[in-house]
């Protein structure tokens, strides 16, 4: 099968995990464009769906199937009638400071879970001929650092005492772009052990049995679909809400931590194009929005659409929080030929005009 071959695309069949959530609800309709067949591995968990329907923004093409993966019955059971041609795997515990209290739940869902999903394409005879991981930029920690004329470094965690003291940036230093060929990973919350662990394990098992791993290291996505009741994720959709009844919004540090937010619409463009790009390689491939925003901007203009109060800036932290984190998207667009589109502000009209049209949204 060519990826470039519509024709034979019309009969292959993607799998996806995790595919009823954000980032998979987003990439249901490009994938059932080009796929024959979709078929969706997701638990529909609470913490992420308010109720146990199918999910509206869900292409009604793909074919839905309730299901753990953490749970080799699971696999036993989807891997009985379909055999993928791609997988995407998608389905994962994404809250970085929930992470720290439930760790093992973490590595249950996002390694065990990858395992077994493994485990069970090799026990079916089911190898697809590529498996696409949403990673994370969480990977990285707080990244590599520079001093004036210096070599990187690697600064490590912040530890409690340095965040007591208020000491929110490494001193006489400055970040670099995140980019996956330069900068090594160095996670600093257990979310983040855990997405590497993820891309070792599948890049180890995929070399190993002529399967193509594509690991996508994602920034912060944000948009329509997201999820308005997980309250461990998703900070822009929590400012809008808090915006919208009339509150200011907090700012924890300083507020001026940077952030890469990159709109779901150029996401799914880039998940997509994982998926049928002719030969993206095993290195991991970066992908944000181009441009680096402080948390207090992105918190103004929030405030700003819904003429909400200023922000305020309270001095707490969070661990497992960076101080700084945007992409280096340059590789993206030689290996997917992808650019993202849309900047900030384009980006939280779309989310704002996105939770108007949801009914009893609350914070
Ligand atoms: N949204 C982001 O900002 C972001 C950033 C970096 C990486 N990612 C990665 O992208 C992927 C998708 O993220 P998302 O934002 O769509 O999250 P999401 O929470 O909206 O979607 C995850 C989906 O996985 C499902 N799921 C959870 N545990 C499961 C299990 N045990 N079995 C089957 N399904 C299960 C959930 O029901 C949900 O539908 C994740 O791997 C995440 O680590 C997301």
């Amino acid at each position: 099968m060519s990826f470039a071959d519509a024709e034979k695309m019309r009969s292959a069949t993607v799998l996806v995990t995790g595919g009823a959530g954000f980032i998979g609800a987003a990439i249901s309709g490009g994938l059932a464009d080009a796929f024959g067949r979709v078929v969706v591995v997701d638990n529909l968990h609470p913490q992420v769906h308010p109720t146990a329907d199918r999910p509206v923004g869900l292409d009604p093409r793909a074919d839905l199937r309730v299901g753990d993966v953490t749970m080799s019955a699971t696999w036993d059971t989807v891997l009985a009638d379909v055999h993928p041609d791609v997988v995407v795997h998608l389905a994962a515990e994404t809250g970085t400071g929930q992470s720290l209290s439930e760790a093992s739940r973490h590595a249950m869902v996002n390694v065990v879970g990858t395992t077994q999903m493994l485990d069970g394409l090799l026990r079916h005879q089911a190898l697809p001929r590529r498996i696409v991981l949403t990673s994370s930029r969480a990977v990285y920690g707080e990244g590599a650092w520079k001093r004036q004329g210096g070599p990187l470094f690697y600064p490590g965690q912040r530890t409690n005492s340095i965040l007591e003291a208020g000491q929110w940036d490494f001193p006489d230093s400055a970040p670099v772009a995140m980019a996956a060929e330069d900068v090594m990973p160095a996670p600093v919350s257990v979310y983040g052990a855990t997405k590497l662990a993820q891309e070792h394990v599948l890049t180890s098992w995929a070399q190993s049995v002529d399967v193509e791993p594509v690991i996508l290291r994602l920034q912060n996505v944000y948009g329509p679909g997201q999820s308005l009741i997980n309250p461990y994720t998703g900070i822009m959709s929590l400012f809008c809400r808090l915006a919208k009844a009339g509150r200011s919004i907090p700012l924890y540090e300083d507020g001026a931590a940077r952030r890469d937010f990159v709109l779901i619409d150029d996401v799914a463009r880039a998940v997509v194009a994982g998926v049928m790009s002719a030969a993206p390689g095993a290195v991991p491939i970066d992908i944000g929005s181009g441009e680096q925003q402080t948390i207090a901007r992105a918190a103004e203009l929030i405030a700003a659409r819904y003429g909400a109060p200023a922000p305020h800036v309270t001095g707490q932290f969070r661990q497992g929080d960076v101080r700084h984190a945007w992409a280096d998207v340059s590789r993206a667009g030689e290996v997917l030929s992808w650019t993202p589109e849309f900047n900030l502000d384009a980006g939280v009209e779309r989310l704002a005009a996105w939770i108007d049209d949801q009914p009893g949204v609350s914070i």
